[in-house]
């Protein structure tokens, strides 16, 4: 029987979720089975030259450590410093170093050779997102022959960002060697191509196959689901003691985001001081929670976006709040799923406002979680992957704190019937195009391509 092997940065071996792709894949191999591969977490001066096996999970997991050189210049360097701002719309935050580069190219062959001893014939590889981008190439020079699919959880550049690299070429040259390349939106999809045209050899066969410096490829959509049943229990059987600390009187508004630049964090902010200064009678009345746990700490920008919002939430706090009332609860702490979830169905407001995002799972968390009888409004960014599939959200455009402030004021003030009426087809969708059909839908496109199969 042919095996799934899954490869991304990040493992998960502990409690802590870690973003959109280990929700997402845990959710897949769960049902499906598998091996999954991935970095510990580990910084460690002497790592091991072989995978280590973790027992306990549903599906194989192996992992390795990074020494710090490596975590330097793969993940926080090329990985986070360059690929992640590029690819976000960005390419001023990038900090471009030709080691970055260089350490990026070392460690997706150390990745190579150390899943080499544990390929056979029949695997099916699917490589995730933007850390990888190079593994294929790496495991066909090792004679590696079975189907090797990418994945990109974040959107792809357009030209103009893509040229911002040192190295563009090199990028469609890595993408050459897969046999399917996945993305979340058509936007990417269309930027991809269009990046191509104008940035390397390419030849368009047909609408979802290309020749990439020689090499066939196929490229399609597969836009990114949520575990939409458990996560529906999940928020119906949130605990009753979380649910009556949060009954303050006001109605709640909530964000759940990872603390990066690209998620709109303090447009977000200026848009709610907005709120509250054109529409004084919602003060006491609305009640913002927005929980942002850090991430990549020790890159720079991140280090900026965390001092720019703790300072804009005091300042909100400090204008707008009262001797019963804060505006704004700010916390930067991980949640286990379920208290999420009870928090996303108590909240009349879901604010997903991404000035870029792949997909964001966060919007359709916030929609599987709401009660239909009297379900919450999602305000949703139109930079979202989500948003090509969820028109019946208020779709805002987050640069606009007007915009999204008078969203706000729209969301709070929504009639019952309109409110069921957007979330009936929202909930749909969420429920047709949850994880399973997308792990599902890949993997056949995936399986269609299995070519020429040993191993070598
Ligand atoms: P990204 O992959 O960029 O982080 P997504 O919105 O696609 O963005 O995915 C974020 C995932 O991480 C969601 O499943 C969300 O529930 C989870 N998450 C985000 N913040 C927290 C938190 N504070 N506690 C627990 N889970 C969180
Ligand atoms: O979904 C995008 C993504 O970059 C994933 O690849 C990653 O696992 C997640 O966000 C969280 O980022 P990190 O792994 O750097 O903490």
């Amino acid at each position: 029987m042919s095996r799934l092997i899954v490869v991304s940065n990040r493992l998960p071996l502990g409690e802590n979720p870690s973003g959109g792709l280990v929700v997402a894949l845990e959710d897949a191999l769960r049902s499906s089975g598998g091996v999954w591969i991935g970095f510990s977490g580990e910084v460690v001066d002497d790592p091991r030259n072989e995978l280590q096996d973790h027992p306990g999970a549903p599906f194989q997991r192996m992992s390795f450590d990074l020494n710090p050189q490596d975590h330097q210049e793969y993940y926080l360097g090329y990985s986070n410093s360059m690929l992640w701002p590029v690819c976000h719309g960005r390419p001023n935050l990038m900090h471009i170093l030709p080691e970055y580069l260089e350490g990026y190219k070392r460690v997706n062959a150390r990745i190579a050779d150390l899943m080499l001893p544990h390929l056979r014939d029949g695997d099916r590889i699917w490589v995730q997102d933007y850390h990888l981008f190079p593994l294929a190439a790496e495991l066909r020079a090792r004679g590696v022959r079975c189907p090797i699919g990418h994945f990109l959880h974040i959107p792809f550049p357009g030209p103009a960002d893509c040229a911002a690299l040192p190295n563009p070429s090199e990028l469609f040259d890595w993408l050459s060697y897969y046999d399917l390349l996945g993305f979340q939106a058509h936007r990417d999809l269309g930027a991809f191509a269009e990046s191509a045209r104008q940035l390397a050899e390419v030849e368009q066969l047909s609408e979802t196959r290309l020749r990439l410096s020689g090499r066939e490829v196929r490229a399609e959509v597969f836009p990114i689901g949520i575990d939409t049943a458990s996560f529906i229990e999940e928020a119906k059987n949130a605990p009753d003691e979380d649910r009556a600390r949060l009954l303050t009187g006001a109605k709640m508004m909530i964000g759940v985001d990872r603390l990066d630049y690209s998620k709109g964090i303090p447009q977000r902010f200026r848009a709610y001081q907005i709120l509250l200064e054109q529409d004084p009678d919602l003060i006491e009345c609305i009640s913002f929670l927005q929980i942002a746990p850090p991430t990549r700490g020790e890159v720079e920008a991140y280090q900026d976006i965390r001092e720019e919002t703790e300072h804009l939430a005091g300042r909100i706090n400090g204008q707008f709040a009262t001797l019963n009332w804060t505006p704004i609860r700010f916390i930067h702490r991980p949640f286990p799923r379920p208290v999420l979830a009870g928090l996303y169905r108590q909240a009349r407001i879901g604010l997903v406002t991404p000035l870029a995002d792949g997909m964001n799972l966060v919007a359709k968390e916030y929609v599987a979680a709401q009660d239909p009888q009297d379900p919450g409004v999602l305000i949703l960014s139109r930079f979202a992957g989500a948003a090509e599939a969820m028109p019946e959200a208020l779709i805002i455009n987050p640069h606009d704190p007007h915009d999204l402030a008078d969203a706000m004021a729209e969301a709070m003030r929504m009639p019952l019937e309109e409110r069921q009426r957007r979330h009936a087809a929202l909930l749909q969708d969420v429920v047709e195009h949850d994880v399973g059909w997308w792990s599902a839908t890949y993997l056949a496109a995936l399986g269609q391509e299995a070519k020429s199969e040993s191993v070598g």
